[in-house]
């Protein structure tokens, strides 16, 4: 069985102590009665610590939005896996507003890079893979993404790809108000996703992994896509940020 896992992506928001604090203080008692259904919190970095502390005694998980695969070193500006085990549990990779602009640093076998450094350190990647609004016109989701996968999880056992996250985010439905709807995203998750697991580390891999959908969902549309039977939960960005997560959270939990 998967635990479903809902993700709230606060990207460059709320990276303020007492604003992150507030907010977290108001929700969590919310959440905290909500079953079945992992929540993760990935804020900035800038305030993982403090809410590691508030959050200690709940059931919500933190995570981060980025990491290097390096330990330690002359790298101005990154934060290592060192540097967030014990703080996080999670960590999002390759999220596609940094494979926009971030270069080979950000690139498929960095990203790749980046999942073989998490994991011996107890962090699970959520690795965000989606084609463009070009790619998908041109009919090319299916090799895209897979290829996206393919590159992030090269050289890992099959138990390694077991514990993965993958959050398929069609970059066009990304803040656009436009998702992918249910059966597009879910037709992605298995065929795609998780086909391509089996491919290469089996049908027991293919299976455990936890597949998301992210990309404009709020309260409205988070039911169907929990109802979908490949996908197991949802990276959120927009709607995680205000009182709405609540009812997202509640409405998503609701699905039986
Ligand atoms: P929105 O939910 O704002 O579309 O963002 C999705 C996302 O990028 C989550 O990582």
């Amino acid at each position: 069985m998967r635990r479903r896992l809902i993700a709230a992506n606060w990207k460059m928001h709320l990276g303020r102590v007492e604003e992150a604090l507030a907010f977290v203080r108001g929700i969590r008692h919310l959440l905290s009665r909500v079953e079945d259904v992992e929540l993760v919190l990935c804020p900035p970095f800038t305030v993982l610590s403090a809410l590691a502390e508030v959050l200690r005694p709940s059931p919500i998980a933190l995570g981060a939005q980025n990491m290097h695969w390096e330990e330690r070193g002359a790298h101005t500006g990154e934060i290592s896996p060192t540097m967030l085990a014990g703080v996080c549990r999670y960590v999002i990779l390759g999220h596609s507003e940094r494979r926009a602009t971030g270069g080979a640093s950000e690139g498929d076998a960095a990203v790749g890079r980046k999942v073989h450094a998490a994991l011996p350190h107890g962090l699970v990647p959520i690795v965000c893979v989606g084609e463009s609004a070009e790619g998908k016109e041109a009919g090319e989701t299916h090799d895209f993404v897979g290829g996206q996968v393919q590159a992030a999880l090269a050289g890992l056992t099959p138990e390694q790809v077991a514990a993965c996250v993958i959050a398929y985010e069609p970059v066009w439905a990304i803040g656009s108000g436009r998702s992918a709807t249910p059966a597009e995203a879910n037709r992605t998750a298995g065929l795609t996703v998780r086909g391509t697991i089996a491919e290469t580390f089996g049908e027991d891999a293919a299976r455990a992994v936890r597949v998301l959908y992210g990309g404009s969902v709020g309260p409205d549309n988070i039911a169907a896509f929990m109802a979908m039977p490949e996908i197991d939960g949802a990276l959120v960005g927009g709607a995680s940020l205000g009182p709405e997560f609540v009812k997202l959270v509640r409405r998503a939990a609701a699905v039986p």
